[in-house]
């Protein structure tokens, strides 16, 4: 009996641990721009509301447009030689008949629009997030997000398939982009629960002049009711019913073995799950050479932004922040750091408490509330001395609930510090608007350890495109900065300034000091706290 009480409570134990596990807290391992921007666009995103609530457009929805494109983006894969798949090569794409839509134009002008690319988050990757905010949008399953697509700059080969085509070119087709004949009546059937077929687009599948869009079928959401019409007979779905016997391709899939898969489809739970697999395997099928990153299902926990660095009068400001998960008004969070020489605690002092609590506003189309999932960000903003300087950083969380406070260490290393020889100064720095025309730009000034003889320049990526029509690519330009006149040198450092667009989000700066050379990779624009200088003209 006790022998069982023990193995019970350990089961218990277990069961908690894992529940707690599934919730959520991976910890998030810094520096790792690429996944803490992942994480940011899933939950912090503001194309999501685009898709929130399966909003209509053009008759049908914006979310239909955007996983319909996903498709036709990794359409191109051929698992035979490992090229092709989702690559955004769909941007050189779109004069194709295969392709023809006005919702893949305003698909990408809503990727566009946001700029959101990044070097390491291209077009592909925002098409694959979109097609999770689709499904997700619209109250389908929630797919796990995987960044690291890389951008083709060129056209893939013609393998969309096509309504007209027999069931055999299908079977390849799917066969060839990494899909079974069972899959691929799975495939077909989640997508096609979104949308419907235009009548100008398609005038010999849409007949009827005077429909401008026939759906699938008669709910809006992400649901199997496209498979229980067409097991009831009832469907109106224009691929399954059309007139034209020819371009009845959803119905060649849908039969094509004789109906097991359809039926297996009317548990809803079991339509959910497949196509949360298979839209997952879809978005994540890759040209051979791509590695995606883990996925993202949940959050992370302890998310540390940029450090943001400035110099004045011999000291350090240090400015960062921490995303800790749930809400807990009494939570303190401090900040601590080891200065350059290895000392914990330097005399000048190594803790500093946060200047500000934000509420983080996890959306990923409401699953904040859903899930009760809420998240503070703790601002700080430390007094280093520069001379010892700051080689390292640290947190403690305390929930001040009697529970021993929990160190957040980066799993042990310590946030570290490469060098701080070569910073941009967010106190020196200025976002500026000219008010006569709007304009916006940031004047970047950089500090260097140095004096006048180093040198700095730095590449500016800018999401933000002209192009009117696809492809949409960012400006990526390098530049060298010039020794900054209205910041002298002071304190050993000398201060090089150049303007960048408003709109650049991530900065590669290489300095060279006495022969030495500094780097630091993807410096993220979009957290600095620039001071705001307005000029009249
Ligand atoms: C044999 C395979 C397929 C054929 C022949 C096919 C054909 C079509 C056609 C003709 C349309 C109408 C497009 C328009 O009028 O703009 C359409 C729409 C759509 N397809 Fe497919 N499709 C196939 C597979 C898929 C797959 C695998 C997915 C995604 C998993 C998908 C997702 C969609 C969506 C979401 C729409 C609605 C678009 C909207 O309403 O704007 N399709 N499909």
């Amino acid at each position: 009996m006790l022998r069982s009480l023990g193995l019970l409570r350990i089961s218990v134990a277990i069961a908690l641990i894992l529940a707690d596990y599934a919730r959520s807290t991976s910890t998030f391992q810094w520096p790792n721009p690429q996944l803490a921007y992942a994480d940011k666009q899933l939950y912090a995103s503001t194309l999501s509301i685009l898709a929130q609530n399966c909003p209509p457009r053009d008759n049908t929805t914006i979310p239909a447009q955007w996983l319909r494109i996903a498709y036709h983006d990794m359409s191109t894969h051929n698992v035979d030689d490992g090229t092709g798949g989702l690559d955004a090569s769909i941007q050189y794409e779109l004069d194709r008949p295969q392709n023809i839509g006005q919702g893949q134009f305003e698909s990408l002008n809503d990727f566009k629009g946001f700029n959101i690319i990044a070097p390491f988050f291209g077009m592909a990757d925002v098409i694959a997030l979109a097609a999770v905010f689709a499904v997700a949008g619209c109250g389908g399953p929630l797919i796990p997000f995987s960044a690291g697509r890389v951008d083709a700059i060129e056209a893939g080969p013609a393998t969309v398939p096509e309504p007209q085509q027999d069931l055999a070119s299908h079977t390849e087709a799917f066969r060839r982009q990494g899909f079974t004949p069972t899959e691929m009546i799975g495939l077909v059937a989640c997508g096609h629960t979104l949308g419907g077929v235009r009548q100008v687009d398609f005038p010999l599948v849409v007949t009827d002049t005077e429909d401008f869009l026939q759906t699938f079928d008669t709910t809006t959401n992400f649901d199997n009711a496209v498979v229980s019409e067409y097991l009831q007979n009832t469907t109106e779905n224009i691929l399954v019913v059309g007139p034209n016997v020819t371009t009845r391709s959803d119905f060649r899939i849908f039969s094509s073995d004789g109906n097991v898969t359809m039926q297996s489809f009317l548990s809803s739970d079991l339509f959910n799950e497949t196509c949360g697999t298979l839209i997952g395997r879809m978005i994540n099928t890759v040209p051979n050479g791509v590695t995606l990153t883990e996925p993202i299902s949940e959050p992370f926990n302890y998310v540390v932004s940029e450090p943001l660095f400035s110099y004045r009068n011999g000291t350090f400001s240090v400015g960062t922040t921490l995303r800790v998960l749930s809400d807990n008004p009494d939570r303190t969070v401090t900040m601590l750091w080891a200065d350059r020489q290895g000392s914990n605690c330097p005399s000048t002092g190594c803790t500093s408490p946060s200047t500000q609590t934000e509420d983080v506003f996890l959306t990923l189309i409401g699953i904040g509330n859903v899930r009760g999932l809420t998240a503070n960000r703790f601002v700080f903003n430390a007094t280093v001395n520069a001379t010892t300087s700051i080689s390292k950083f640290w947190f403690e969380v305390d929930e001040n609930d009697g529970s021993d406070p929990i160190v957040v260490n980066n799993g042990g290393s310590g946030f570290v510090i490469e060098q701080d020889s070569v910073f941009i100064d967010n106190g020196r720095s200025e976002a500026v608007t000219i008010n006569s025309t709007s304009e916006q730009y940031k004047q970047v000034v950089v500090a260097i350890r140095g004096d006048s003889s180093s040198s700095v320049s730095i590449t500016t990526f800018d999401p933000a495109s002209d192009a009117t029509t696809p492809p949409y690519l960012p400006t990526i330009i390098t530049t060298d900065l010039q020794l900054d006149e209205r910041n002298p040198s002071e304190g050993g450092f000398t201060f090089f300034t150049a303007n960048v667009t408003d709109t650049v989000n991530f900065i590669n700066i290489t300095g060279n000091v006495g022969g030495t050379s500094y780097t630091q990779e993807n410096f993220d624009m979009t957290v600095t706290a620039f001071p705001l200088v307005e000029f009249s003209q």
